[in-house]
């Protein structure tokens, strides 16, 4: 759990269209670099967020399965890139269109995680809310957050299978 939980305000904030939001994670997550982009947006200081896990942005509207896919994708060593509602230190929140990427050593291991966002269009905010509100209404009907989180992500999978393109595409045409 983040440390400084807060309650969402339903206010939305932007950021410029040539902004371009950094951070950089360690293995587990937990932040090790922030840009200032990032700071005057997220509202806390570079001092607030070093050294604490990225769910400190975690907005609850986010259905757990897209965070399992980010994940997974990045255990292969391959990169990502995903629509993401954030929440800034007061609750307000922010959409990012983040692609997200596993930093290798020499040896080929997993050594850190790192991350650019941009600012989406609001034509495809307008596709992905309905999405990931299915999907967040289908995790919150199961009792068991572990069941529901499946359930909810061979939904999103269903629905990318159905559309005859791999994930990589899918996502490009949101
Ligand atoms: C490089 C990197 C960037 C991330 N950026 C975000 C982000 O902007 N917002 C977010 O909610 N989670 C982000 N995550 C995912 C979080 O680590 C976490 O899985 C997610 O917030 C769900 O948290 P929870 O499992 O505690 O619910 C990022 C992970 C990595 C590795």
């Amino acid at each position: 759990m983040a440390k400084y939980a807060v309650k969402p305000t339903g206010r939305e904030v932007t950021f410029g269209e040539n902004d371009i939001i950094v951070s950089k994670t360690d293995l587990k997550g937990r932040i090790t670099y922030a840009n200032d982009v990032f700071v005057g947006i997220s509202g806390y200081t570079e001092g607030e967020l070093l050294g604490q896990p990225h769910s400190i942005l975690r907005h609850p509207d986010m259905p757990r399965c897209v965070f399992k896919l980010l994940w997974d994708t990045l255990q292969r060593k391959q990169e990502i890139f995903a629509y993401v509602k954030n929440m800034t230190k007061t609750g307000n929140h922010y959409w990012v269109f983040a692609h997200v990427t596993p930093s290798l050593n020499e040896r080929d291991e997993i050594i850190g995680y790192h991350s650019n966002r941009r600012a989406p269009s609001r034509e495809s905010l307008a596709r992905i809310e309905p999405i990931y509100k299915t999907l967040l209404d289908m995790e919150g009907r199961h009792g068991n957050a572990k069941e529901g989180m499946q359930a909810s992500f061979a939904a999103m999978m269903e629905t990318v299978r159905n559309t005859g393109k791999q994930y990589e595409e899918y996502v490009f045409t949101l």
